[in-house]
C-alpha cells in the first residue's frame, strides 16, 4: 500500500506541535542579523537612558558618551532598515518591519536634534518610546522561525 510522502522542503509549511504554527522566513542569516542587531540596538538605547541619568546626578563626562551612544544608534537603526528591507526581498509578506524600523529611524533622527537643542520635555518621551519600540523589535525577530531549507529558487 503507497503512503502519501509529505514534502519537507516547503517554505509554506507549519509546525504540527500546538502553539508552533506560523508560515517560515526565508533567509537564516538575515534573521540571525535581524536578531544581534535588535539585541544591540535595545542595549544602547537602555544605555543612553542609564547614561543620562549619570550625567543629570552629576557626572559631566557622560554626556559625550551619550552623544557617542546616539551616533552607534543611528548607525544600528539604520542597519536595522538594511536587513528588514533584504527580509523583505526574499519574504514579500514582511512589509510591516521595514515601515516600524523606517519609523525608528526616524525617531532616532528627531531624538537627536532634540537633544543637540536641549529639548528635553520630547527628547526623553521619545527616547523611551525608541526603547519599547526595539523591545518589540527583539520580540519580533526571535519570533520569527527561519526555514530550514533555504530554496534560492524561491526568492522573489
Ligand atoms: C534613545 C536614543 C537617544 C539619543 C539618540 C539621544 C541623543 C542625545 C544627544 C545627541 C544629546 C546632546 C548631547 C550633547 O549636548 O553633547 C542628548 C542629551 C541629553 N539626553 Fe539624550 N538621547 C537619547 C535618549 C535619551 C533618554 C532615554 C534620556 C532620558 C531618559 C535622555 C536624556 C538626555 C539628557 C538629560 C541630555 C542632556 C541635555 C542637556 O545638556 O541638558 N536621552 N541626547
Amino acid at each position: 500500500m503507497e503512503t502519501a510522502v509529505e514534502p519537507t522542503n516547503s517554505p509554506a509549511r507549519t509546525d504540527p506541535r500546538p502553539g508552533r504554527g506560523g508560515r517560515e522566513v526565508r533567509g537564516p542569516v538575515i534573521v540571525l542579523v535581524s536578531r544581534v542587531l535588535a539585541v544591540l540596538a535595545l542595549a544602547v538605547t537602555l544605555l543612553q537612558a542609564a547614561l543620562a541619568g549619570l550625567f543629570v546626578t552629576g557626572d559631566v563626562e557622560m554626556l559625550d558618551r551619550h552623544r557617542l551612544g546616539g551616533t552607534v544608534l543611528s548607525v544600528l537603526v539604520l542597519a536595522q532598515l538594511l536587513t528588514a528591507v533584504l527580509l523583505w526581498r526574499r519574504n514579500r509578506r514582511l512589509r510591516w518591519p521595514m515601515a516600524a524600523i523606517l519609523a525608528v529611524v526616524l525617531l532616532t533622527a528627531l531624538v537627536q536634534s532634540l537633544g543637540d537643542r536641549r529639548l528635553l520635555g520630547w527628547h526623553m518621551p521619545i527616547g523611551m518610546a525608541i526603547c519599547a519600540a526595539e523591545a518589540a523589535l527583539v520580540c519580533w525577530a526571535f519570533l520569527l522561525r527561519p526555514a530550514r531549507h533555504d530554496d534560492a529558487g524561491e526568492a522573489r
